[in-house]
């Protein structure tokens, strides 16, 4: 297991010291308890970094602050950045000037960002340059870091702008986890496929797996703790533990924590289907907490699209995946994400998407239209695709896919479902929202004493992006 690599034990402590050291200057101050100063989190991105947050949460706690609900009300802000899409970026930019002006009213506000934005050295040159309330940027790869750069700031000892050689994995963080009852877990960090559009490998490091027995005593504490759905994360979980040479697979590690007991359920994302095994997609349909969903992202359904994508699958390949989960498991819920417009994308190419769409009949798709990204090959290729183009394809896509969409919620209605109650309803104060196999929310009405459990509903109706139930 020598290729493994951890952050030393040590390490950390100091880190950890540090925060340890702010939280008594607070003290001493008699800043604790509802005069603690405020910590406010932005995430921006994916669910790796909404799990990266709650290790953000974590420290800031260890470090004497209390969650507050605005940055206004906060004395340290961090900020959590994605890089996927140039909006992304466009979007954390324009949040992050907004601070400036917070701070201009509480220059001891602490402004640190992270996160994918920042880990590329163009980002963070630009924030040392031109954002000077910001006190410090952190890669991905220097989460445990961020005690001390608070630290370093408070003491007046100067800015960081930290971008790692190597990225490392930091077991033993505190964390602050989403209320709820459904949990997220990372499995590995990092990519090593190099879509040819994709920013994520160069901003994540290489793969990089969690020990068994880490991720094994993670669970427990998440299911003791009341956790009734954990999510396993990765960039490419069914790449799990192939660097770690211990003969542990995505199927074998789901397989185990499926054995701990407890009422709970278990997904997984993503999947790259390249590496999809058959014996996972047995696990899927044989492990009964295993949630019938799969997400299976297949980016473009035209085989020559897909190999300048570098995704070294074709269409044939992706559709024989889909053949032998609806097999196994005729009602599963598929869903996907799509990239329209990429460049050299034909017309033909474009239809061949739409086919794949009317082929597998995805409960849902994530779709996006391509944005380059500086440094991946796809950025420097011929034939971009105007931006009327690509958006004409785009509303043409969305369009077929409601129509599926609907078609396929369809078939929920006067069926029972178990559903994990997440929480309010974000369109309809009045209802709640839940989970269940499904990839769609469903609404009902129902007390908020049932949050963070299971409740049985029948399905009334739907549209193409809701389902609607109601208590049994
Ligand atoms: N590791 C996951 C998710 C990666 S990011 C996977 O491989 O599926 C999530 C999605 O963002 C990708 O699946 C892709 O559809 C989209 N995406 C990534 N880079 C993009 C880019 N440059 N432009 C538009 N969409 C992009
Ligand atoms: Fe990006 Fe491809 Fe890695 Fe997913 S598998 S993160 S799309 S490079
Ligand atoms: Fe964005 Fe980084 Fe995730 S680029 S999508 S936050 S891995």
């Amino acid at each position: 297991m020598e290729n493994i690599k951890f952050i030393p034990r040590d390490e950390i402590e100091t880190h950890l010291e540090a925060a340890r050291r702010i939280a008594e200057g607070f003290e001493s101050r008699g800043m604790v308890g509802d005069s603690a100063p405020g910590y406010y989190i932005q995430t921006f991105g994916c669910q790796q970094n909404e799990a990266d947050s709650e290790r953000l949460a974590g420290l800031a706690k260890l470090m004497g602050y209390r969650a507050v609900s605005s940055p206004d009300e906060a004395s340290l802000i961090l900020v959590n950045t994605c890089a996927i899409r140039e909006h992304a970026e466009k979007k954390a930019l324009s949040i992050i000037g907004e601070y400036k002006h917070i701070r201009e009213k509480n220059p001891e506000l602490i402004v640190g960002v992270g996160g994918c934005m920042v880990t590329q050295r163009h980002r963070a040159d630009k924030f040392k340059m031109s954002y000077p309330y910001v006190g410090f940027t952190f890669d991905t790869g220097a989460i445990h870091l961020v005690p001390s750069l608070v630290l370093k700031v408070m003491q007046k000892k100067g800015r960081s702008f930290v971008i790692s050689d190597e990225y490392k994995i930091a077991e033993g963080l505190p964390t602050v986890r989403r209320e709820g009852g459904a949990a997220w877990l990372s499995i590995m960090y990092g990519c090593n496929n190099f879509c040819s559009y994709c920013i994520v490998p160069y901003v994540r490091g290489r793969e990089r797996s969690r020990l068994p027995e880490d991720i094994l005593a993670e669970a427990r504490e998440l299911i003791a703790g009341g956790a009734k759905e954990i999510t396993l994360l990765g960039q490419n979980v069914n790449s799990y533990g192939r660097d770690l040479d211990c003969g542990e697979t995505i199927a074998s590690l789901i397989k185990k924590i499926c054995a701990l007991e407890g009422d709970f359920r278990i997904r997984f994302m993503t999947s790259h289907p390249k590496d999809a095994s058959e014996e996972l997609l047995e696990v899927v349909a044989t492990e009964p907490k295993v949630v019938k969903h799969f997400h299976l992202p297949v980016q473009s359904g035209s085989s020559e699209v897909l190999r300048r994508m570098n995704r070294r699958y074709t269409a044939e390949h992706y559709k024989a995946i889909i053949d032998s989960l609806k097999e196994k498991m005729p009602d599963i819920s598929l869903t996907t994400d799509i990239i329209v417009g990429f460049p050299g994308e034909t017309e033909e190419d474009f239809e061949a998407t739409l086919e794949m769409l009317r082929y597998v009949k995805y409960d849902m798709i994530f779709s996006f239209i391509y944005s380059p990204r500086i440094g991946t090959p796809a950025a420097a290729m011929e034939d971009q695709i105007p931006a009327e183009v690509s958006g004409a394809r785009f509303k043409r896509l969305l369009s077929l896919q409601d129509e599926i969409c609907e078609e396929r919620n369809r078939r929920f209605v006067g069926r029972r479902v178990k559903v994990l109650v997440e929480g309010v309803s974000k369109s309809d104060g009045g209802m709640l929202t839940g989970r269940g196999d499904m990839a769609r929310p469903v609404h009902f009405k129902g007390d908020e004493s049932l949050i963070g459990s299971f409740a049985e509903l029948e399905i009334t109706s739907c549209g193409s992006y809701s389902l609607e139930g109601k208590l049994i």
